[in-house]
């Protein structure tokens, strides 16, 4: 009988819970034993680990969050955490590990497969950020939360005729920006993967005014500006009245969508087939609505890439 391990690391995301649910449902349905470990990586090192039972994984699919709790962890990137990490694994006898994560937690699973350790990766990050996969866990979920926030600011700006700059995350992706822009009918999107001339932005909005708009959204991603800053610019460059808003961490919460608890499920379902086919190494994604599969190796060397058909498409709708 196989005995396998699932943790979630890094920043959380929605549907990580629905994912957990997925992988301990079918490794029961296979005659596995299921394990969580708490707090990610760092409850690796400290042999925090729980047995997973059908009843302890219900009443989580749709919540968001994660139940076995995240953490982000220094130690596990030093030679000597990873032994700690290895050994406790090899004590408890398990065979394989399943790490739900983004780019961070999918450089932890890399290392501990380098090791030897049976380890599989799911993409669990609301950036959007990792290649071979056309979405992460939560993504869809943060641009439903997005395009929600957006309205509501759009109904009092209306009011006051003013610029309302929003900031959503997003390091080095523009993807939620760019996403939540379309679906928002925005009127600028700033993202890290290109340049932006705040004199356009702001002669744009001028304009659209002066044609008897109301108001006006710019959408700006935490890695190309900060949105008090952008505010005070467009402010300076075009006198219009304008409001910077952070959504911060409020992106990451709330119940998954409905596209989240199917993805989710479907690879928490495809991880376990791979586990008992001895495929091991690999993180899964979704590609042109297929469950694929690649080695971490080949997930590095890929570049991640905005898509530029949607960039396009902003531009064109906009
Ligand atoms: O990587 C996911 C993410 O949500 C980023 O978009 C954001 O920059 C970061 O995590 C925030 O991290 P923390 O929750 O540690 O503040």
């Amino acid at each position: 009988m196989k005995k396998v391990a699932v943790l979630t690391s890094g920043g959380d995301s929605q549907g990580m819970n629905s994912a957990i649910r997925a992988v301990v449902r079918t490794g029961i349905a296979k005659g596995f034993e299921m394990i969580g470990v708490k707090r990610g990586f760092k409850g690796l090192m400290e042999n925090d680990f729980i047995t997973l039972g059908t009843q302890d994984v219900s009443d989580i699919l749709y919540r968001g969050g994660t139940f076995l709790q995240s953490a982000r962890s220094e130690e596990f990137k030093t030679e000597a955490g990873q032994n700690k990490a290895i050994n406790n694994l090899k004590e408890q006898g398990i065979d394989s590990l399943v790490v739900i994560g983004g780019d961070g937690s999918y450089r932890g699973a890399q290392a501990l497969t380098k090791r030897g350790i049976n380890t599989y990766g799911l993409p669990g990050t609301i950036d959007n950020d990792i290649p071979l996969t056309d979405y992460t866990i939560g993504f869809d979920t943060t641009l439903n939360v997005v395009t929600d926030a957006i309205s509501n600011l759009r109904d009092t700006m209306s009011s006051h005729e003013r610029v309302s700059v929003i900031e959503v995350m997003g390091r080095s992706c523009g993807d939620i920006a760019l996403q939540a822009g379309i679906s928002s009918g925005v009127d600028a999107v700033l993202i890290p993967e290109h340049d932006w001339n705040i004199e356009e932005i702001s002669n744009q909005l001028t304009s659209g005014f002066q044609r008897g708009k109301t108001h006006s959204i710019v959408m700006v991603a935490e890695g190309a500006g900060k949105a008090e800053e952008v505010a005070r610019l467009i402010k300076e460059h075009s006198k219009l009245d304008t409001r910077p808003t952070v959504l911060g961490h409020i992106q990451r919460g709330g119940t998954p969508t409905a596209f989240d608890r199917l993805f989710t499920s479907r690879m928490g379902h495809k991880v376990i087939q791979l586990i008992e086919e001895d495929i091991t190494g690999v993180a899964l994604g979704m590609e042109k609505n297929e469950i694929t599969y690649h080695t971490f190796d080949e997930i590095f060397n890929a570049e991640n890439v905005v898509d530029e058909q949607l960039y396009q498409i902003f531009q064109d709708l906009v």
